[in-house]
């Protein structure tokens, strides 16, 4: 009986084990977790497009093949959290549906413009930081297919982050206009990558039960906080300042206090309306008709080959 498929999912989840595919779950637990991972996967194909629009001008051949290194792991991250996504009944090509149309959604940072070369490095530093942030707590999500497929990521963000990190200590200690090209991307970066962990706790509708779920390990005020105390430290070494005149240690609370991102502007680019969201869809409906071909001659191929085994 349903009651105690219940008591057997909540004893699994307290006892910090995994849900499994096949295993019984509450239908909002699946449906939240197909949105979160669903919106993850978008987040990660989507951003290919600021990234990528620096590799055929990087300045210089390493930094071109690097560029392409990440940009190719984007892609593959994007993969594995549509696989993840499939295991919860529902297929990648309804997800990439629900994205054109419109009904998901992916993350707000990737609706920035990448201006110069050191915003490759400001995302590396910036954003691949906070999405380092976010999801080493995910390796540990209830959800087993989830919690795996971030082991992975978490790793390759690692690298991601390092070489986004030195492109910006390269320029920080280069001429003054490199230095002032770091600084520029820096405080374009900075409020945007804040408001990529989420709206304040008071204004998140699924942090408890997400939390409650072990889906959501940690707050997404927590996790902000967690990230500007690691950035504050690093910026000092880069030579960077961040753009914030109230940042300042709180030896009482033991982190830094520091001035909150617009989350007017976080729910304008959210529902549509930041710098770049027009174009990165306009690009990605492109990308999904030009595909069209390849799609379907793979499936021509898997039906000839099914038709054979048939024989
Ligand atoms: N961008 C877009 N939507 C956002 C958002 C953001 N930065 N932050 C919150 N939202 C949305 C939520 O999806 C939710 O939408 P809904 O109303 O349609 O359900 C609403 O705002 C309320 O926010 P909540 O805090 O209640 O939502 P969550 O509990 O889902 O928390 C989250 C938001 C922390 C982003 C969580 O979804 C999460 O951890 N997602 C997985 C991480 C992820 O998606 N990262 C993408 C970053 S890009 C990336 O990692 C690629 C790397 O290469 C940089």
């Amino acid at each position: 009986p349903d009651e105690d498929l219940a008591a057997y999912f909540a004893q699994v989840v307290d006892a910090e084990q995994k849900i499994e595919p096949r295993d019984w779950m509450p239908e909002a637990y699946r449906r939240t977790l197909i949105r979160q991972i669903a919106q993850h996967a978008h987040s990660e194909i989507i951003g290919m497009q600021p990234e990528g629009n620096w590799i055929s001008r990087a300045p210089s051949l390493k930094r071109k093949a690097i560029l392409l290194a990440k940009v190719q792991d984007e892609a593959g991250h994007g993969l594995y959290l549509y696989a993840a996504a499939e295991t919860l009944g529902i297929t990648r090509d309804e997800l990439v549906q629900l994205l054109l149309d419109g009904r998901q959604k992916y993350s707000s940072i990737f609706n920035y413009p990448t201006l110069t070369w050191a915003d490759v490095g400001a995302i590396g530093w910036l954003v691949d930081g906070a999405a380092i942030v976010n999801q080493v707590p995910l390796c540990r999500c209830s959800y087993g297919p989830y919690a795996r497929a971030m082991i992975r990521v978490c790793k390759e963000e690692s690298f991601h982050q390092r070489q986004g990190y030195e492109i910006l200590h390269t320029l920080a200690h280069g001429t003054p206009a490199q230095q002032a090209m770091a600084q520029d991307a820096v405080d374009r970066w900075w409020y945007p990558s804040l408001a990529m962990f989420g709206p304040p706790d008071g204004d998140s509708t699924h942090s408890t039960q997400s939390m409650a779920w072990k889906i959501k390990r940690f707050s997404n005020d927590d996790l902000r906080q967690r990230f500007v105390d690691m950035c504050v430290q690093q910026a000092e070494v880069l030579g960077l300042r961040i753009p914030d005149d109230d940042l300042r240690w709180n030896e009482q609370r033991q982190a830094y206090d520091y001035t909150q991102p617009d989350y007017d502007e976080l729910m304008r680019v959210i529902s549509g309306d930041g710098p770049c969201n027009r174009e990165r869809m306009a690009h990605r409906r492109a990308a999904h008709a030009d595909g069209a071909w390849v799609r379907e001659a793979a499936a021509a191929y898997a039906a000839k080959r099914a038709e054979k085994r048939e024989k």
